[in-house]
């Protein structure tokens, strides 16, 4: 059937640490945890077996600083956590988050001068992440800081040094959004001072939103990006039908622990409401959708036959 969800356009968000053996429960997304590589090599084996390919990285360090230099460190908590899925499992389609705001002391999503972001120090600073995440084997690399010009800094950083194959996903139309509550508290990345309403999108504001979309596809961006999802399927379907280029929805956190905590309340069905929620982003225009509930889906999509 046209708009059924398809389990290979799935997109698994991941939140790794370091350590061994640890698997954290995040009190504000049930079901989803903070773990640790070993741990992760496992969850990767359990998505293969069903059915999805593509994972999108979190890194959440233990220590943090006003360089983020955690990020971009050789040996860095991503690229380690690349390298090991990689080495096992070669097919595994591995996406990275770039952005500064987990590293960073201040929790915002760039380099701060004189409270305010410093473009090309974030800029340098996002391309020393992507290339130490492109070295270690990433398929593609995701700048989600919203800091101008991140696409172009990346590609050229990337093709540079010789990694014209890695792909870039940009986080493309982000909005400033209260949906994204339990994932700060999920990574510990919530801002210090201040909100991100200076660099991410006013949600009143459609055609900012889609003159990001524009310039990360000008810069050479391969996948673009609305993100959250469900408040915006609007600018989902106008993105889609305005650019027809290759489009990532990203059903956030705030909308999944909404569904999980009134389906532990009894209120909905979880797959009934879960299907009925990505047939609706689907629908609206996405090719791919980023989300928590990837798990569930596969694991329903089985049990059909
Ligand atoms: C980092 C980033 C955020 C999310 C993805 N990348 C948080 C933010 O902008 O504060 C949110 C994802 C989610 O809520 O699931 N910039």
């Amino acid at each position: 059937m046209e708009n059924e969800i398809n389990i290979n356009s799935l997109i698994y968000p991941l939140f790794i640490i370091k350590g061994e053996k640890k698997k954290e429960p995040i009190n504000s997304m049930p079901g989803i945890f903070r773990m640790s590589s070993d741990i992760l090599l496992k969850e990767i084996e359990e998505l293969k077996a069903l059915g999805i390919n593509r994972v999108l990285l979190f890194g959440i360090p233990d220590k943090k600083d006003d360089d983020a230099t955690e990020a971009y460190k050789d040996n860095n908590i991503i690229s380690e956590a690349v390298k090991l899925i990689k080495s096992n499992f070669p097919n595994m389609n591995v996406m990275t988050d770039v952005c500064l705001c987990a590293y960073t002391s201040h929790g915002h999503c760039g380099i701060i001068d004189n409270q305010k972001i410093d473009n090309k120090k974030t800029l340098l600073t996002l391309s020393k992440i992507a290339l130490s995440h492109a070295c270690a084997g990433a398929d593609y690399v995701a700048p989600s800081a919203m800091a101008d010009n991140q696409v172009a800094a990346i590609r050229e950083e990337l093709n540079h040094n010789g990694y014209q194959d890695t792909k870039i996903m940009g986080y493309s139309a982000k909005f400033a959004s209260s949906f994204y509550g339990p994932f700060r508290d999920a990574a510990d990345s919530a801002p210090k001072f201040g909100d991100r309403r200076a660099y991410q999108l006013d949600y009143r504001d459609k055609e900012s939103a889609l003159k990001k979309v524009q310039d990360d596809i000008n810069e050479k961006a391969d996948i673009v990006m609305v993100k959250p999802a469900l408040s915006y399927l609007d600018i989902i379907k106008e993105v889609k039908d305005k650019f027809n280029y290759p489009l990532a929805a990203y059903n956030v956190s705030g909308e999944y622990s909404m569904v999980k905590l009134g389906v532990q309340e009894g209120f909905f069905n979880e797959r009934k409401i879960v299907t009925e929620i990505m047939t609706g982003i689907k629908r609206a225009g996405a090719d791919m959708i980023i989300t928590y509930h990837a798990k569930d889906l596969a694991d329903w999509s089985k049990n059909e036959k």
